[in-house]
């Protein structure tokens, strides 16, 4: 079976319903990345950073994959896929994609603040326990965090994503502006012979990668059009 290996950003969920971070009216434009989304802002007001994950955590709970996310993991019939996403969303999951990298962590994910990447400290959060507050602890004492790689932050996923990119037939690219290092450096461990396309409604400053097919659609159409290039 072919290797595929598809890098996804917020783009492909914004079929469901949950915004970008840079497109206009995106989640960067409502929030200041520095107070919500760096290790900073979590030491310098926590119960800011935990309202801002339990609000996105909350509406996940109300959004459900879109028919991207359906054909992503449809794909899985004919070809050995790898998932690497920037996506912190439980979408390509729940859409059946049965191999998920996530390069930024996970919504649905609780862990400690103390010792973030220790497995014994990650719990899953759900319907029944949706919102992490000031005092909720994890297993080693510490305030229970996010379980989301903030700027400054490890990516630990990156060696795991770029040793599955490096072994790719194919690479397909889903609906991020690559703007965001190292995941946006992954392109680079693509192997020269794969074939690379990306599925973006918008052209994206590539300046190191000039080999690859766009697909200048939304997530559905774009991945419409590919399953017919993979599948002549
Ligand atoms: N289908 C496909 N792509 C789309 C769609 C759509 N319907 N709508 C928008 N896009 C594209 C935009 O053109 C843009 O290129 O999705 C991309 C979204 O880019 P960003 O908002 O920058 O999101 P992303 O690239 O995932 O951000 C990377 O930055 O803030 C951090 O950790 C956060 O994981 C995130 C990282």
């Amino acid at each position: 079976m072919k290797k595929i290996v598809i890098l996804t950003g917020a783009g492909m969920s914004a079929e469901s319903g949950i915004s970008t971070f840079r497109d206009s009216g995106g989640l960067w434009e409502q929030h200041r990345v520095e107070d919500v989304a760096t290790i900073e802002g979590y030491i310098r007001n926590p119960k800011l950073v935990l309202d801002f994950y339990n609000q996105r955590r909350r509406q996940l709970l109300t959004v459900k994959p879109c028919r991207g996310h359906e054909l992503v993991a449809e794909l899985e019939k004919n070809f050995d896929v790898t998932v690497v996403t920037q996506n912190v969303d439980d979408l390509h999951e729940r859409a059946g994609s049965t191999k998920v990298i996530h390069l930024h962590g996970e919504l649905m994910k609780a862990t400690s603040s103390n010792n973030p990447n220790d497995p014994r400290q990650i719990v899953t959060l759900d319907a029944d326990h949706v919102d992490i507050h000031i005092g909720d602890k994890a297993a080693d004492g510490s305030q229970l965090r996010p379980f989301i790689v903030w700027f400054g932050e490890a990516v630990p996923e990156i060696e795991r994503a770029a040793e599955e990119t490096s072994k790719a037939d194919v690479f397909v690219v889903i609906g991020t502006s690559l703007n965001v290092y190292p995941a946006a450096g992954l392109i680079q461990f693509a192997p020269p012979e794969a074939p690379i396309y990306l599925i973006d409604p918008k052209d994206v400053p590539w300046n190191s990668v000039h080999r690859f097919r766009h697909i200048k659609k939304g997530a559905t159409e774009g991945m419409e059009e590919l399953i017919t290039l993979l599948n002549p």
